[in-house]
């Protein structure tokens, strides 16, 4: 079963990333939760195609997927899905995405898969077997320490209403570190963490299907994952720390000094704003969730 699990999810993963690389010169895009939060034909098609594959294999096993949501069926077994991670840069042709597959058994993951199509980079981890690279083993960094570490991050779809609480953490760690980049693509930041391309990563509003495959790569290359309190990784809890596991620790510290300042500024801008306006700047007029992008930059 073990070799099954492996052997379905990659052949999802690449049937997904034909599909992305076919789909990348034509794009379709559409809003979802507002007029940041995109979705396009890749997105929908590609998982899909994932859906199939795994149904074929697995016909009882029940489905976490981004776009069509949870299977209604329960099963101990589970797939959880992110088709397309850093729909944004591909709408706009900026080259950082990639499909994201986990497999759960009893509500563990036991198997991941991280596929970048463009580069043709496929980032793998078994539960116990450690992390791999395009088959070459994997492992975090040695940085020993936060001050000259290089971080990743992320804003998640409410970053326009929340920005001074996210910003707080960005400024505290940029003071903090030797550099910090927001690639747009959780996935890929997670695994390349686990590739000892960065030494650490935190974001705040993620989604299962965004870091359960990758939080098992990061861990099974020997670094650490948690939620941004410290504790063991909830899934379903959003906010993530990780790390090469050596600057963890610090990290989380920084993250937890930078916070009632961030709350702080958040409060105040939500008073600034009055009832009257809500906690939302309204959308641009035309970019609802639903409507049709086309032409332009979007080809
Ligand atoms: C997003 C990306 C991005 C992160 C957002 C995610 P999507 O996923 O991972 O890096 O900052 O929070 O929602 O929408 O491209 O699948
Ligand atoms: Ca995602
Ligand atoms: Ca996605």
């Amino acid at each position: 079963m073990e070799n099954e699990i492996e052997q379905i999810a990659l052949r999802a993963a690449r049937a997904a990333g034909r599909i992305h690389l076919k789909r990348l010169s034509r794009i379709t895009v559409n809003r979802k939760s507002n007029s940041i939060d995109l979705v396009t034909e890749a997105d929908r098609e590609s998982e899909a195609a994932i859906i199939e594959v795994i149904h074929r294999a697995f016909p009882t096993h029940a489905i976490l997927a981004e776009e069509s949501g949870a299977s209604a069926h329960q099963s101990d077994h589970r797939w959880i899905i992110d088709p397309l991670d850093g729909t944004t840069n591909f709408a706009h042709g900026y080259p950082q995405f990639c499909v994201s597959i986990a497999y759960e058994r009893r509500g563990r993951v036991e198997f991941g898969v991280v596929f970048d199509s463009l580069r043709k980079e496929c980032f793998i981890a078994q539960r116990g077997h450690g992390a791999r690279l395009n088959g070459k083993p994997i492992r975090v960094s040695t940085m020993p320490s936060l001050g000259a570490s290089l971080l990743s991050t992320g804003f998640p779809y409410d970053r326009r209403e929340r920005r001074r609480f996210y910003l707080c953490f960005w400024e505290e760690l940029m003071t903090r570190v030797q550099g910090v980049r927001r690639t747009g693509s959780a996935a890929l930041d997670l695994v390349y963490v686990a590739a000892g391309r960065t030494d650490g990563f935190w974001e705040f509003g993620l989604k299962a299907w965004d870091i359960a495959a990758g939080a098992l790569i990061v861990n099974e290359a020997r670094g650490r994952v948690t939620n941004m309190d410290g504790s063991d990784l909830d899934l379903s809890a959003a906010n993530i720390v990780a790390s090469n596991s050596r600057i963890h620790d610090e990290l989380i510290e920084a993250l937890a000094s930078a916070r009632p300042e961030a709350e702080r500024r958040h409060a105040e801008m939500m008073r600034e704003q009055g009832p009257a306006q809500g906690p939302a700047p309204a959308p641009m007029a035309g970019s609802g969730a639903g409507s049709v992008v086309a032409g332009g930059k979007y080809r």
